[in-house]
């Protein structure tokens, strides 16, 4: 092969590699993250990315780590709505549990604008809003608890 060709060869393969194989091996990532096996799960891994926020405020990088990890914690949130609170399937068909059932549908709705508008804030670099949205997390918490999980 005339060396011309052979460096050509060499650009093309390097090329692959760059656009070709290198965006499909970083989505891979993305969904190799596991997913919560339970309701319980899901709640303690929602609970974690705000605890460990807490961690980050005298990092360089708070704002973007803060935010990346309130995105991450969005991810649970909308992991952890198909699983319905065991109080809720306990309650005997009829439009109490109807009620109910829409009732957590809600407060989970709530969680993820209030994890959405939390990284937004986070973005803008905004602590007074920043502040404002957790104790607006901590209230639905608080509710959704009350309501649906009293053997916390
Ligand atoms: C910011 C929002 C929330 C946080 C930080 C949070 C946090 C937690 C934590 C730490 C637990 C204990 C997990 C364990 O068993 O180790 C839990 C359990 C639970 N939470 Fe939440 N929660 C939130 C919102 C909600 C909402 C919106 C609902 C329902 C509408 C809910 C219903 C429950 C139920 C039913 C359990 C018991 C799960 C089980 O073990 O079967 N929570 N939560």
């Amino acid at each position: 092969m005339k060396k011309e060709s052979f460096h050509k060869l060499i650009t093309l393969v390097a090329a692959v590699g760059l656009f070709g194989l290198a965006p499909h091996a970083r989505g891979g990532e993305e969904t190799e993250k596991p997913e919560p096996k339970d309701m319980g799960e899901a709640m303690d891994l929602m609970s974690g990315s705000l605890k460990r926020l807490r961690r980050l405020r005298r990092d360089p990088e708070r704002w973007t780590k803060s935010a990346a990890l309130v995105a991450e914690g969005s991810r649970i949130v909308v992991a952890s709505m198909k699983w319905i609170p065991k109080q809720i399937l306990e309650l005997p068909e009829g439009p109490e549990k109807i009620r109910a059932l829409a009732d957590s549908r809600r407060l989970m709705g709530l969680t993820l604008v209030g994890y959405a508008e939390l990284e937004l804030a986070f973005l803008a670099k905004d602590e007074e809003k920043v502040e404002e949205t957790l104790d607006k997390l901590k209230e639905i918490k608080a509710e959704s608890h009350d309501k649906y999980n009293r053997g916390e």
